[in-house]
């Protein structure tokens, strides 16, 4: 069953009724200001820091869920309602919300009024813009009265969701015409405020939950709205909330519009106050300003809509499936943007409360980004590889106000220091920036430890050789890529902590998966090296490359499958001989992809057994079969009911894996079933079941040993979405880029006879058509003379390349 559908001209996802599956949400903002919002108009809105600089509340894991948000209620002769539907549930004659790149509308009608609602973070700024149209689509004329309301939440939002012997003291608001100002904490030593303005003359205004709501009632009912009555409240301590009271009179057929605008307003120490007491608002009314009309209000969304045309000019495609067009051109490539902005920390699933930036996270994030904004990646690289220590291990997350490592998290996930390397390349591949390999990168944060940036992927390379185990296979640490295949961790404590717990000093446990990991990133290093002269280094790599995959052949193969690890015993996991977990997906997918096996049939016998073990209707699950019951020596993975999360869900981070060893193997068609069956478009008739929204990936559907199998969770925020984009647009349409030029291997499968990919790279534009002749072999020709090999050689900036490509 369907609840919307993709218009693609104007790179909308249009959601047709308010009652979705769950709620299907959408980011606004790119920069340093950010918003969430639902098809109910919920969500909130923070200031770079989702946990330390919340504007707005939200309430997790409420009841009904999706609770507060940006709320229009509409009284007119004494009914009242609210166009996004919730929070009012007033029965509507019509409802659409367009989820655009970077904005919502939403537009509900009843009663002959029709709302039009938009929601969107102007470029550069720090605000949301809020404006809605009224318009008397009756035969009479209408007076009606529109109420707005935001919640401000109380800057920390841990403290606000938890700290109320103090916080129901604290609240301040000032009150300036048509401007809600939020000023808690302002008076000590907070240096920054919000505001909540609208362009009109108000009718009245209210500053405090209580008066607005009444104490007993939810959103659904507030007294004011009911009673067409603003309180005209001014918040001391309890809740300080945004509301204005607006009067429009409606000829039939006239129209009437209000712009509001959500601020948030930092001030130098020195300019804090006007007069003692009053808070300085030059920088919220220079905000005000440039908001004033409808006219600016559409100016700075058509600047937004052309950014995002040109940022997705980079790599698109013409071809005869629209739901593969859709995904590439616009939503997997979005969903990459909004996962490299927010890494793991707010969605509907993550609070913005727990999590910095992954170190393998934002590594993996940057893969599927780098082609939009690489100045953005070139920093995040430094970033990242400046919270690694000069062991080479890394800190597993670092916060991103402070840019310095967690250390609640601590480090020893022996899969991180790899990754930086699979950045890293990737940056230079696209730019040709190698530049970047002689910045000076501090040590965990500290100046006077400073070395080359390829001197950090030396170290990391060389953590894995400095770390292996008994079979001459990498250690795992705390875990690897699987954060909840915890070998050294044997915890027995509820509640405790799997990711940082390390109750045993272990130096046996071992990972096919990172041994994997080695192969295949291993050679991007040396690749590194080459391009500083360091010949003799790339030598060695590559012979420790050799030596890991012999290893990987000799100890981590299984008969049919790559074993997954030895454990702190030395047992094997993922193994035949196991009762549950015999075969994981991780060391199929990163051994394939590393080329293992592949000359000598391991690999294509590996990549059977995914199909016969691991492989089902909604995608590839992580692991067959789950496991029964909690085993004290794998920790984590074996805590979840069998068919969820990492115990045999359909970990969709991993299935791009999977698709690019079938091309490496040349499987094409396995490589395009595993394909859509996960890319979101192509689940939109089964949202009923999928659940979540048919335009991202979500983390994890659950698997086939699952109740809900099918069912999706986790949205938004997980490297499936890089994975996905790497998958489809450099292996399956193969077009990638390479130190020297652009690489065209394209794997198709029948589904495609021909198609047009133009990328951008270095400047210039390519334009490949491909023919699907079904030869498997690609031949080239560029700008009409056919050229050996596959790599298209870089142009000069600014010039445009023909490519034909037959395969
Ligand atoms: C989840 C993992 C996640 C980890 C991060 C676990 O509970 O299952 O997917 O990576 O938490 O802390
Ligand atoms: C989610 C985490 O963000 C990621 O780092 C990890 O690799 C996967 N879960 C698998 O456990």
């Amino acid at each position: 069953m369907q609840f919307g559908h993709f218009d693609d001209s104007n790179k909308e996802y249009v959601i047709t009724t308010p009652k979705t599956p769950y709620p299907w949400i959408n980011y606004l903002g790119s920069e340093n200001f950010f918003g969430l919002v639902s098809n109910q108009a919920g969500g909130y809105c923070f200031y770079q820091d989702a946990r330390l600089r919340r504007l707005t509340r939200y309430r997790y894991n409420n009841v009904p869920t999706d609770v507060g948000g940006r709320y229009f209620y509409i009284h007119e002769a004494g009914d009242y309602w609210t166009p996004s539907w919730g929070p009012s549930k007033k029965e509507l004659d019509a409802y659409e919300c367009r989820h655009g790149l970077g904005y919502t509308k939403i537009s509900g009608t009843r009663g002959g009024l029709k709302a039009d609602l938009l929601f969107f973070v102007p470029m550069g700024e720090t605000c949301e813009v809020h404006q809605v149209t009224l318009k008397n689509e009756s035969k009479q004329k209408k007076s009606v009265k529109l109420f707005s309301f935001i919640e401000f939440c109380l800057w920390n939002a841990q403290d606000d969701g938890t700290n109320f012997q103090r916080n129901f003291s604290t609240g301040e608001v000032e009150v300036v015409g048509s401007t809600l100002y939020h000023k808690t904490e302002y008076r000590e030593r907070r240096n920054h405020y919000a505001f909540y303005h609208v362009n009109a003359k108000v009718a009245g205004f209210d500053t405090d939950r209580e008066t607005f709501l009444g104490l007993y009632n939810g959103f659904s009912e507030p007294d004011v709205v009911t009673r067409g009555k603003s309180g005209n409240s001014v918040a001391s301590g309890w809740s300080p909330i945004g509301s204005h009271c607006l009067e429009a009179e409606l000829a039939p057929g006239e129209e009437r519009t209000f712009v509001f605008v959500l601020g948030y307003v930092e001030n130098p120490q020195a300019e804090k106050w006007a007069s003692p007491g009053i808070i300085n608002k030059v920088r919220a009314e220079r905000l005000i300003e440039k908001f004033a009309t409808s006219e600016q209000v559409a100016g700075e969304l058509a600047k937004l809509k052309q950014h995002w045309q040109n940022l997705l000019s980079g790599y698109s495609i013409k071809s005869s499936d629209e739901k593969l067009d859709r995904m590439v051109n616009i939503w997997n490539q979005y969903q990459c943007m909004v996962t490299f902005n927010m890494s793991r920390s707010a969605s509907y699933f993550e609070s913005g409360i727990g999590r910095g930036m992954g170190f393998r996270d934002s590594n993996q994030d940057l893969l599927g980004f780098v082609h939009l904004v690489p100045e953005r990646a070139r920093e995040r690289i430094l970033d990242i590889a400046a919270t690694q220590f000069d062991d080479g291990s890394a800190y597993h997350q670092y916060q991103p106000l402070t840019k310095r490592g967690n250390n609640e998290v601590g480090s020893g996930f022996n899969d991180d220091p790899l990754w930086l390397i699979l950045g890293t390349a990737a940056y230079i591949k696209e730019t040709g920036d190698a530049s970047i390999l002689d910045e000076q990168v501090p040590f965990d944060n500290d100046a006077s430890k400073a070395a080359s940036l390829l001197e950090h992927c030396k170290r990391s390379f060389d953590h894995v050789i400095k770390n292996l185990g008994p079979h001459g296979l990498p250690l795992i640490g705390r875990a690897d890529w699987n954060d909840c295949l915890n070998l050294n961790c044997f915890s027995e404590t509820p509640g405790e902590s799997f990711q940082t717990t390390e109750n045993r000093e272990g130096r046996t446990a071992e990972s096919i998966f990172i041994a994997g990991m080695f192969v295949a990133i291993g050679p991007e290093y040396a690749a590194l090296a080459e391009l500083r002269g360091q010949t003799t280094e790339a030598a060695r790599v590559r012979s420790e490359v050799a030596k890991m995959s012999e290893v990987v052949l000799k100890h981590g193969w299984d008969g049919n499958w790559f074993l997954r690890a030895y454990d702190f015993f030395g047992n094997k996991v993922g193994s035949k001989e196991c009762k549950d977990g015999q075969i994981f997906i991780e060391p199929q997918g990163y051994c394939v992809m590393a080329g293992i096996g592949v000359a000598t049939g391991e690999a294509k016998k590996a990549l059977d057994a995914v199909k016969e073990r691991l492989d089902t209707k909604y995608g590839i699950v992580l692991n067959n079969p789950p496991y029964a019951e909690y085993h004290l020596e794998l920790g984590e993975i074996s805590s979840y009911p069998p068919g969820y999360k990492e115990n045999a869900g359909i970990f969709c981070h991993n299935n791009p894996w999977i698709m690019i060893a079938e091309t490496v193997i040349g499987r094409a068609d396995r490589a395009w079933e595993y394909y859509r069956k996960i890319a979101p478009a192509y689940l939109e008739e089964i949202s009923e079941i999928h659940r979540t929204e048919p335009y991202v990936y979500s983390q994890m559907i659950a698997g086939k040993d699952a109740v809900r199998h099918g069912e999706a969770k986790n949205s938004w925020l997980t490297g499936t979405a890089a994975w996905n984009f790497v998958a489809v647009s450099q292996h399956l349409l193969g077009v990638r880029t390479d130190y020297t030029g652009l690489r065209i291997e394209p794997c198709l499968d029948k589904s495609l006879s021909s198609f047009t990919v133009t990328r951008r790279a270095r400047g210039a534009t390519y334009v490949i058509r491909v023919k699907n002749e079904g030869t498997g072999k690609v031949a080239l020709k560029v700008n009409g003379s056919a050229i050996e090999g596959t790599l298209v050689p870089y142009a000069k900036s600014g010039e445009t390349v023909q490519v034909e490509c037959s395969v």
